[in-house]
């Protein structure tokens, strides 16, 4: 136990009111906190009560609470009535989707939500008052002694600002596997984020098994370097390999429900997309006599999908329906960033499409393959809609074939981009290349691992970073929220991806919770503390420099 936790549990022993003089540990912070001078004190055994829910779902979240309790503790979860629980899940129908209230008093602690989600999100609130960070990484036995463990009292009231708070990891470009994923997903879920868009293909790899084309994982998920190369860098000759047969993906989806997280795959086409290229190249490529290989180099490839070759729109139909079979969620991306038209424009069939639609930018040849990308779902059931989702380019074309039910995700320019497609009638997602996509270098100092950047995106800058800043009113609600990235050019090990992920991916977290007049560094900073214990339990690496 450090020594801060030993004062602190001290002087909890003693009910001295040192709770007002600290911030509670909570990321994100909630929208109300009013702190008492009492507390709940923790014994042996746990009495709960939910509420009935259709499902079962909300003594699901409340069964889930209670395993880590028990695992990291010892404590027994044990079944009350609605009058003598210790810890009672009660439905309030006036409460947001995602909101909930979470009182703590000496007689207990009542919990009062509309939704599983708002449950669960109230547990994981509570995961962060315990007196240890066990219970929020589910530590087995990592607790011995819960005597004198109390909870101080306190009502919450508490609801996202945001309904969209996602992280994005880029695995076209490196591999990471399923228990990595599982382990970036629980943190996410600790710091309440509900979206993680999953980027699985590349020039550099595809990463998803396509049953009607398994050539895009026998030759596209294989490349012959495992650094990607750049400059001086050559390729070292390494034959790399991985990808995620539809049975994994379906295990990370359950994963993920479980956590409220929705996935949103990301099958980036038809640029960035030379792996597939390489693996189909008699359809696929502008320029089938020529040799097609996965790419082993960083940067963007000019060999894309001829997206005038009927077969190549067929091919992304088809990819679309495997990708509504695995994951049930309600969106699709389909990428569209730093698409080189050059091959198009030397292409007969590209040059005839073109003037077929009326149009002498190349870019709306994009437009019009995703246009019959979205009218092939369309002609789907009502279950297997989705709605898709693209990078900004987009909007150097003429969006308006593909109506106004898509979303743009600012990255480039992202404000302005973000205000472009809001004008336009399209929802819009939060992305600033500077600061958010956080696989940036976060500090000059000299123990940082190889990255992209200089080290300006710190901690403080991406927390600083005010999403819908002077948005008039009228256009905020197409608005739906912000969005951490993770590209892995660089980046070959999971462990440097933590490292660079963590702790700056609870500043977003915060960015995508908390009302903006309410967020301040220092007294995030403050919080953040707490938080080298819970990576530590948890096992995974963080930036270390803005812990004390
Ligand atoms: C992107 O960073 N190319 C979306």
């Amino acid at each position: 136990m450090k020594f801060s936790h030993i004062l602190l549990a001290a002087a909890s022993l003693l009910s001295l009111p040192i709770a007002a003089a600290e911030p509670l540990p909570l990321i994100p912070l909630p929208v109300s906190v009013q702190q008492g001078q009492g507390h709940f004190p923790l014994k042996e055994r746990l009495k709960v009560f939910a509420d009935a829910y259709p499902g079962d779902s909300i003594a699901m979240v409340l069964n889930r609470f209670g395993r880590d309790l028990t695992k990291a503790t010892g404590i027994k979860v044990v079944k009350g009535k609605a009058k003598n629980a210790e810890l009672s899940l009660r439905l309030n129908k006036q409460l947001g989707p995602e909101a909930y209230s979470l009182q703590v008093s000496s007689d207990g602690i009542r919990v009062e939500a509309a939704r599983p989600a708002g449950f669960f999100y109230a547990l994981q609130t509570l995961k962060q008052l315990m007196p240890s960070r066990a219970v929020m990484a589910g530590v087995a036995g990592a607790v011995s002694e819960v005597s004198g463990w109390k909870l101080p009292e306190v009502t919450i009231n508490d609801t996202p600002r945001f309904g969209w708070r996602g992280f994005m990891l880029d695995e076209g470009r490196h591999f990471y596997g399923k228990e990595e994923i599982k382990k970036l997903l629980d943190v996410m879920a600790a710091y309440k984020l509900n979206r993680f868009h999953w980027h699985l293909t590349e020039d550099q790899g595809w990463r998803l098994e396509i049953k009607k084309y398994p050539l895009l994982t026998d030759v596209g998920a294989t490349r012959q370097s495992k650094v990607l190369a750049w400059g001086d860098v050559k390729p070292d000759g390494q034959t790399y390999a991985g990808y995620y047969t539809q049975d994994d993906a379906r295990e990370i989806v359950a994963y993920a429900r479980e956590r409220f997280i929705e996935i949103v795959p990301e099958v980036d086409i038809p640029g960035h997309s030379q792996a597939a290229v390489a693996s189909y190249p008699e359809f696929l490529s502008c320029d089938p006599e020529n040799k097609h290989e996965v790419w082993l180099w960083q940067g963007v490839s000019g060999d894309v999908i001829n997206v005038a070759n009927p077969q190549a729109v067929q091919f992304a139909k088809d990819v679309i329906d495997e990708l509504t079979d695995i994951f049930p969620f309600g969106y699709i991306h389909l990428g569209g960033d730093e698409c080189p038209t050059h091959k198009w424009e030397n292409n007969a069939l590209c040059q005839e499409q073109l003037k077929q639609i009326g149009s002498s930018n190349y870019r709306d040849l994009q437009i019009n393959f995703y246009r019959q990308l979205k009218e092939h779902i369309a002609t789907k059931p009502a279950a297997r809609q989705r709605s898709l989702i693209f990078w900004n380019e987009v909007l150097h074309g003429n969006t308006a074939p593909l109506g106004s039910d898509i979303t743009i995700m600012a990255w480039v320019g992202a404000d302005g981009a973000a205000l472009d497609a809001a004008k336009r009638g399209l929802k819009t997602i939060l992305t600033p290349q500077i600061p958010y996509y956080i696989n940036r270098r976060q500090s000059d100092l000299p123990t940082e691992p190889r990255s992209q950047g200089y080290g300006t995106e710190t901690v403080e800058a991406v927390y600083n970073y005010v999403p819908m800043n002077n948005v008039p009113a009228e256009l905020q609600p197409q608005y739906m929220g912000v969005q951490a990235n993770f590209w892995t050019e660089w980046v070959e090990d999971a462990s440097t991806v933590q490292y660079l992920t963590f702790p700056r991916l609870a500043a977003v977290a915060e960015a995508g919770w908390t009302p903006q007049s309410l967020r301040k560094y220092p007294d995030f900073l403050q919080r953040l503390q707490a938080e080298a214990d819970f990576y530590q339990l948890k096992g995974v690496n963080y930036g270390k420099h803005v812990f004390r």
